[in-house]
């Protein structure tokens, strides 16, 4: 294993290399189709998924990847049944109380990227409270999408600009890449080296949509309760294996 830094000079890598990208973002999807498939109720493979969302925060921070985002839910999926959002979060509260030795042992701290308005006041309490737990932790960053949507960012970002043009504290020629990247729900992380998404799917379904502009894709096949280090590994070589120019001639 090893992080090559400065990709684009390296030509390509070798075959079998893996390298840890500095920053990651995950579209955990196919939890309804791995349960169906098994002849359970949907809510199972949320309930499953728990166990790879696990595996795959505790081996990216051990393998040092810098910044870990995982679309938990999206602001579309406030249009899924009532019932399957009220288990959806009833499993996401589960998971910020119980995974919080987790949490500490690997050294991540916790962050969201999302809307709050529609989250329930008590999700939003143990959200935030396992956020300010792990405030102090140095390791790997890991936010939590949850009641994201990339647009939505950008429109919230947009206000943001424009409230603070209206105030007279910024001019229109000051808004750049950098103000707008700096509006955005959680500007330390950087932008992500590699998308993953599980299920098979090719879509990026309103996911950090300013942010992946020259991510590398990665579409693993198996359904989310099914990716384990294994398939994380896989993704990583597959990382290893792509030429990043960054539209410049090597
Ligand atoms: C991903 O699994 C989890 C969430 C979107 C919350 P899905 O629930 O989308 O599973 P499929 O795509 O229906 O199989
Ligand atoms: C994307 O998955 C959202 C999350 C993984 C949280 P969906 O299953 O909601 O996306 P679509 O509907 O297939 O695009
Ligand atoms: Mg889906």
């Amino acid at each position: 294993m090893s992080r090559r830094a400065d990709k684009a000079s390296g030509g390509g890598g070798q075959a079998d290399e893996m390298v840890v990208p500095r920053s990651v973002a995950v579209i955990m999807d196919g939890n309804g189709r791995w349960a169906k498939r098994a002849g359970l109720e949907r809510i199972r493979g949320h309930e499953r998924g728990i166990d790879a969302v696990r595996t795959t925060v505790t081996e990216c921070a051990r393998l040092g990847v810098e910044a870990l985002v995982l679309y938990a839910f999206s602001e579309e999926n406030w249009q899924r049944p009532r019932r399957e959002i009220d288990l959806l979060f009833k499993l996401l509260t589960r998971f910020l109380v119980d995974e919080r030795g987790t949490l500490m042992d690997n050294d991540v701290r916790l962050l969201h990227s999302g809307r709050r308005a529609r989250i329930a006041p008590d999700v939003l309490r143990l959200l935030d409270e396992t956020i300010a737990l792990t405030a102090g932790n140095g390791g790997m960053r890991l936010s939590l999408a949850i009641s994201y949507g990339g647009r939505q960012e950008l429109v919230d970002a947009f206000r943001q600009l424009a409230g603070r043009v209206a105030r007279g504290e910024l001019q229109p020629e000051a808004i750049d890449e950098q103000a707008i990247h700096d509006a955005l729900y959680q500007p330390s992380l950087p932008d992500p080296d590699i998308l993953i998404r599980t299920a098979g799917e090719q879509r990026i379904s309103n996911f950090l949509l300013w942010q992946v502009s020259y991510s590398e894709l990665h579409v693993a096949d198996v359904c989310w309760p099914e990716f384990g280090k294994e398939q994380l590994h896989a993704a990583f070589r597959d990382y290893g294996r792509r030429v990043r120019k960054f539209g410049k001639v090597l």
